[in-house]
């Protein structure tokens, strides 16, 4: 039996291409979950001790996803989100700077820039729909500029970013480099360091294949000084535990952004997902990721009746690819995919793709036979 057989239990039924969305659990995710909810039911926490490895085991496990220099920038967070807003409220903002970003950006890189525009903060979306989108945001670039902050895949369009690029440039001139890898972590290869990024957030749901509401927050020492804190708490400060002194200072890692209780179920259930990818490896991951999104981009370039959505130039794919019916109605044809259960989601007006490593040709056969089907129709 390959890993892939023990370890995904879709309902054959089902073909899942929504892993840009909520991805299913692996069965050790299940299991890892199953036997802490029977631990709590029997002897609650009497092993806590136990469970903090596992918290510092994830942390670990962060650090090699994402070639962090140490598990001390990695803090444990509620969602890309709650990071994000980390970054844009714990900033020392003055009237007249702006943040440049791409108009691709999923809303939760969006709004928290936009919600400083009170403090005199303006955002600027550099339209990336071009040959080289990394040349578009060095545009939007002036004086005033003090980060850039983009998503490694855009979530509609499935275009993936030239990381390294925009570190370079970001480094040579002194800003700040922000990245929201949701749509590419746990799919294809991460170097922090390479990338020469202040700050990146994930949360696990996606191509983590963990639950929703435990993320990551990934932050170098000189950039997590640089920002204010938005919450404490007893978590956050060095001595944590020792409760009964009075005193107390901030802590150096990045645990400082964890004010309160961690997240132990999702703890549990997203080191389970984070060990099957990291056994599996990211390298053969990321090549199985592209393969399957070349295989799906060949088929509906090959369709006259389909309109491909996604870049087509290899270093601009991901997992995700997105395309609509070039006549017919996109919504229509993704009620249509639903009923056929093809699960995959309706973004930036077509349908979106987004197959995981362990999908199969066959998975992908069936779900293109269920839009010809819906062409034939309509
Ligand atoms: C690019 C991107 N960022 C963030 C999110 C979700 O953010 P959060 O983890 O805060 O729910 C999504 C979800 O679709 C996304 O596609």
């Amino acid at each position: 039996m390959t890993i892939t057989e023990q370890e995904f239990e879709l309902d054959p039924e089902i073909v899942y291409l929504n892993h840009a969305a909520v991805a299913p659990w692996p069965k050790r995710t299940k299991e890892a979950v199953i036997q802490f909810a029977e631990e709590n039911s029997h002897v609650g926490a009497k092993n806590y001790a136990r469970w903090q490895d596992k918290e510092r085991e994830l942390r670990k496990q962060f650090k090699d996803l994402l070639n962090a220099a140490s598990p001390d920038d990695i803090a444990l967070v509620k969602n890309t989100s709650e990071a994000l807003s980390f970054v844009a409220y714990g900033l020392d903002w003055r009237a007249g700077d702006n943040v440049v970003t791409s108009s691709e950006e999923f809303p939760s890189n969006r709004i928290p820039w936009e919600s400083l525009k009170a403090q005199g903060v303006e955002l600027r979306q550099a339209d990336i729909d071009t040959e080289d989108p990394e040349q578009a945001l060095f545009q939007q670039v002036d004086k005033h500029t003090r980060l850039i902050t983009v998503s490694s895949v855009q979530y509609a369009t499935g275009r993936r970013m030239h990381l390294e690029k925009i570190g370079a440039f970001c480094r040579k001139r002194n800003l700040l480099f922000c990245v929201d890898a949701i749509q590419s972590l746990g799919a294809f290869q991460s170097d922090v360091q390479c990338w020469q990024a202040d700050f990146v957030m994930a949360d696990g749901h996606k191509w983590l294949l963990g639950p929703e509401g435990l993320g990551v927050f990934y932050s170098t020492p000189t950039a997590r000084d640089r920002l204010s804190l938005t919450q404490y708490g007893w978590h956050m400060v060095e001595k944590a535990g020792d409760y009964d002194n009075p005193g107390w200072e901030i802590a150096a890692s990045a645990r400082r952004f964890e004010c309160g209780s961690p997240n132990m179920l999702g703890i549990h259930a997203l080191g389970a997902s984070l060990s099957l990818l990291l056994e599996v490896g990211l390298d053969a991951i990321e090549a199985r990721v592209l393969d399957n999104a070349r295989y799906l981009i060949d088929k509906i370039l090959a369709e006259p009746m389909l309109t491909l959505l996604s870049p087509t130039h290899p270093a601009q794919r991901s997992g995700i690819v997105t395309f609509k019916p070039t006549q017919a109605d996109s919504q229509a044809l993704f009620h249509f995919l639903r009923q056929q259960n093809i699960i995959c989601a309706h973004r930036g007006g077509g349908i979106r793709f987004s197959p995981h490593f362990y999908t199969s040709k066959e998975a992908l056969e069936r779900a293109l036979d269920a839009v010809r089907q819906f062409l034939a129709l309509n």
